[in-house]
């Protein structure tokens, strides 16, 4: 295996942002064509080179705090109750440390640009409206007439809230920009994503990410998967130690471990493809509803696999419901192609389903998780020698897991079940 990577940031973001749209077509690529909107705008207006990339990215993540699907559905249909999605994105993104200085961004990326009092004429809050009008532009696009054909009702809807809900100045570059077609059929265009991908900002040497970078994204997704639910609020956390844990006892190589950590925090990222209705259902699935579960793998390898430069790493997150025989979903891959990361995500993805409380019932005690994943062993489904590392410490593992665990969840209460408010925020990004 090598340890390297060649992953760069625009192409991480770009890839990760498309995976929170997945669930709902009539709003699919909702924040890259935001993003590149915002993109437009912001070269247009000649901003710095710096500008340019934070609003890109900013837009990328904008609505990363509608965490259901059916919480973005509404966000998209109506301007209604904007604030908590604000609030949750800014403090998922103040998180991360090299993207923290971006929370004010997506915070404020629903200021009305007149009634906003706190609103300070700063290069942030211009690149926060310039979000603001990408989001109102493109929300208002009807996905099925051709784009030239409405293109003069989106500028004339832009025009109209200059100075009333959009910045009068960000509105005279967007009138600049749209009177281009290539800007429109670009916008349109399904190959967008690969356009932005080639043509885009964030790319090159200097934005390649660090495995630590790499690592805070990943957590920052981890976050955005499991905070969906109180059920699931530490799963992938969960899974992502385990591994990793197992990864360490296994004498993987350092690299590997961290890696085997990123790829735990992201592998149920196809789950934000299925509605919040099926992930907290506290019956049995039905089995309509099963088949639909099912395809969170084979979201979560495609999406990383579009990242490219880590080979491991699609790998890693999107085998973890395979089985050496053969018998997992959605590949059917038998022993032969699944290599230890993969192996290992498969048993840290049982045992952490196992231990964790759901609605149906509570976690299970140590003897009886053993004997699952023993069982699992002996019929070859997994890994007999990783199992056994695992149970040879299981304790210990429980024990650090859920020490963090209880941080998280802390974390989580605090946060998002009782949030804060939009000034508190504010004050708190300083
Ligand atoms: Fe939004
Ligand atoms: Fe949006
Ligand atoms: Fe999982």
């Amino acid at each position: 295996m090598h340890d390297e990577m060649e992953v760069n940031l625009g192409n991480l973001l770009l890839s990760l942002a498309d995976a929170m749209e997945l669930a709902n077509p009539a709003m699919a690529s909702h924040s890259i064509r935001v993003a590149f909107i915002a993109w437009e705008v912001a070269r247009c207006a000649e901003m710095q080179a710096g500008d340019i990339e934070d609003v890109f990215i900013a837009a990328l993540l904008h609505d990363l705090g509608a965490l259901s699907v059916e919480e973005k559905a509404r966000l998209h249909e109506e301007e209604l109750n904007t604030e908590a999605h604000c609030i949750k994105g800014a403090w998922l993104l103040s998180r991360v440390g090299f993207l923290h200085h971006l929370a004010p961004l997506v915070l404020h990326h629903h200021d009305q640009y007149n009634t906003h009092a706190r609103f300070e004429r700063t290069v942030q809050s211009r690149l926060a409206q310039i979000i603001h009008l990408a989001d109102k532009v493109e929300r208002a696009v009807n996905r099925g007439t051709y784009i030239l054909h409405q293109y003069d009702r989106l500028r004339d809807m832009a025009k109209g809230q200059a100075g009333k809900a959009l910045d009068p100045q960000v509105v005279d570059v967007f009138m600049t920009v749209s009177t281009r077609e290539d800007f429109w059929l670009d916008l349109e265009s399904p190959r967008l994503y690969s356009l932005l991908l080639r043509r885009g900002p964030c790319r090159g040497q200097a934005q390649q990410v660090t495995i630590p970078e790499l690592k805070q994204v990943s957590e920052l997704f981890r976050d955005i998967i499991d905070f969906r639910s109180r059920f699931t609020a530490t799963h992938s956390f969960g899974v992502a130690r385990s591994a990793k844990l197992i990864a360490k006892a296994l004498d993987l190589s350092e690299f590997e471990v961290e890696l085997m950590e990123v790829a735990g925090n992201v592998h149920d990222l196809g789950k934000l493809a299925l509605p919040n209705a099926v992930l907290e259902k506290p019956e049995e699935l039905s089995e309509a509803e099963y088949w639909l579960v099912k395809k969170h793998v084979y979201l979560t390898y495609t999406v990383l696999s579009t990242i490219g430069g880590l080979r491991q790493l699609p790998e890693w997150a999107g085998f973890h419901h395979e089985r050496l025989d053969g018998t997992g979903y959605p590949f059917h891959l038998g022993q032969e192609r699944l290599d230890t990361g993969a192996r290992i995500m498969a048993v840290a993805d049982v045992f952490t389903a196992l231990e964790e409380d759901r609605p149906y019932r509570k976690g299970l005690r140590s003897d009886k998780i053993v004997a699952t994943l023993a069982q699992m062993a002996t019929e070859n489904k997994l890994d007999g020698k990783i199992v056994q590392i695992l149970v040879d410490s299981i304790e210990k593992i429980r024990e650090e897991v859920d020490e963090q665990r209880a941080d998280l969840r802390d974390f989580y209460d605090s946060q998002f079940t009782s949030l804060p408010t939009f000034a508190e925020t504010e004050g708190n990004l300083g």
